[in-house]
Formats: C-alpha cells, sequence, structure tokens
C-alpha cells in the first residue's frame, strides 16, 4: 500500500510500505482523510527513515479488532495513532471513535490529535460554570477547540490572539460555532484579546503559545 513516510533527507515522501497487521485489541482502518499537526512537522527530521508519518486519521473500519472491542466493520471512524499517514492503519481500538452521521469525514480527520489535547486539558483543570478560562494562541489548532469546549462547559472565555486580523476571523468563526453548540439564549460572548495586556485575572489557563505568553498567562492566575 502507499503511505507518506520520512525520506532520506528527512522529508516527507510516498512511498509503498507494507500491510499494517493489527494486534487483538487493534482494529484495521481504511483512511480517507487525514490532518496535520504542529508535532507531525516537529518531529518529522527526528523519525528514522521509512516510517509511516501521521497521527490523525478518518476513515472506515476494514476489519473489527479480534478481542471484540472497538466498532465494527464498516463504520466510519476517527482514530488517533502512529502511522496514520497510510492507505491502511491499524488503530488501538481505544483510539477510535464512531463518528456520528452527518459529520463528514473531513472534519472528523482534524479532531483527534488537537481536540484530545484540548480536551484533556480542560478535564484536568475542571472549569466550572462561570469560571473563568483563558487560552493563548486561541487561533491555533489546539487553542480553537478548547474555546469551544470551555464554552460549553459554560465558562467565562477569553480568547487571546497574536494580532487584529486573527481575532476579527476566530470571532466570527466561533459565533457559529458557539450558536451550534449550546444555543444562543444566555451564552456570554468569548472575548477575544489581542495579546494579554488588560486581561483581568482569571482561573484558568489553556497555554498554547509559549515563551514570554506562557509566563505572563500564569501570571493572571
Ligand atoms: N496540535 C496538537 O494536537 C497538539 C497536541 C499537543 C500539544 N500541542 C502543542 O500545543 C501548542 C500549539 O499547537 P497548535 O497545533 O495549536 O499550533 P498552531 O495551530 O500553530 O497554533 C498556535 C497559535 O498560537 C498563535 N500565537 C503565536 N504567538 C502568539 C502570541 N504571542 N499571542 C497569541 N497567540 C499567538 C498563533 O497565531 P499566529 O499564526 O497569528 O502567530 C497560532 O494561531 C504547540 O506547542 C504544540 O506542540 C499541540
Amino acid at each position: 500500500m502507499r503511505a507518506l513516510v520520512v525520506g532520506p533527507g528527512a522529508e516527507g515522501r510516498f512511498a509503498e510500505v507494507p500491510e499494517p497487521e493489527p494486534g487483538p485489541g487493534q482494529a484495521l482502518v481504511e483512511v480517507r482523510q487525514a490532518s496535520v499537526n504542529f508535532s507531525d512537522l516537529r518531529h518529522m527530521g527526528r523519525l528514522p527513515e521509512g516510517t509511516v508519518l501521521g497521527y490523525d486519521a478518518a476513515g472506515v473500519v476494514l476489519r473489527a479488532a479480534e478481542d471484540g472491542t472497538g466498532p465494527r466493520e464498516g463504520a466510519r471512524v476517527a482514530a488517533f495513532g502512529a502511522g496514520a499517514w497510510a492507505e491502511r492503519a491499524a488503530f488501538d481500538t481505544g483510539s477510535i471513535a464512531v463518528v456520528p452521521d452527518g459529520v463528514d469525514l473531513v472534519r472528523a480527520a482534524a479532531l483527534p490529535m488537537a481536540g484530545l489535547t484540548a480536551l484533556r486539558s480542560l478535564r484536568a483543570a475542571g472549569p466550572a460554570p462561570g469560571s473563568r478560562v483563558l487560552v493563548t494562541g486561541a487561533s491555533g489548532a489546539v487553542g480553537r477547540l478548547a474555546v469551544q469546549l470551555a464554552r460549553r462547559a459554560g465558562a467565562h472565555v477569553i480568547a487571546s490572539v497574536s494580532r487584529p486580523e486573527r481575532a476579527a476571523r476566530l470571532a466570527s468563526g466561533l459565533g457559529a460555532a458557539v450558536d451550534v453548540a449550546v444555543g444562543r439564549d444566555g451564552v456570554e460572548p468569548v472575548d477575544v484579546a489581542v495579546g494579554l495586556d488588560g486581561v483581568e485575572p482569571v482561573d484558568v489557563v489553556i497555554e498554547t503559545v509559549g515563551g514570554p505568553a506562557l509566563v505572563a498567562a500564569w501570571a493572571l492566575l
């Protein structure tokens, strides 16, 4: 089968690779869509030549797991695991989610890594309804999802972005998403801030930028 692998110069290239061999707790997925994350590009140069790249995929289960766990054959799924940028990939059934009807696989493929990062960070922080949650890098992959999930949990969200044009795009994009997620009535708008100057103290910080932004954000706790 074909896959995107690490080439000799640490670049990504298409190559023929062996079919994956699923273990007992793994399902074989026909990958129809895949997405790119920051870490895929960042770590490419550190992986051995020939490694199949990618972590996020969406597709259809070709063979259900032998141990009976996970989705049935034919299910539309999103999946997370190494080696996702291939025509077929084996994923642990604990890292596979059935995609609801009405959600297309393109969107589903963008969710696993960034979505889980946002979701688990927020769960760890435990934002209660009404708590003030600051999300830095809010126009980015993790940030956008963290903003939406925190809103859905009832938090007051302050979304920090790098420059004004990001603020406008984020606000217009999230307007629709927030409406869909929680309805218009009684929902506070997300506060979009350019930088952190003037932001009032917060209860939770989801920090995705690093460096001085990290220090400044923590100082607001
Ligand atoms: N993607 C994942 O699934 C994942 C998983 C685990 C951990 N992480 C980590 O989370 C971090 C973010 O990843 P990501 O994939 O979300 O990256 P990303 O899509 O590149 O998002 C980063 C965002 O930060 C913004 N930004 C940069 N400087 C800023 C500043 N001074 N103030 C406010 N916003 C600023 C960028 O906006 P501009 O483009 O305008 O500069 C960009 O929208 C990385 O450290 C990554 O390693 C990511």
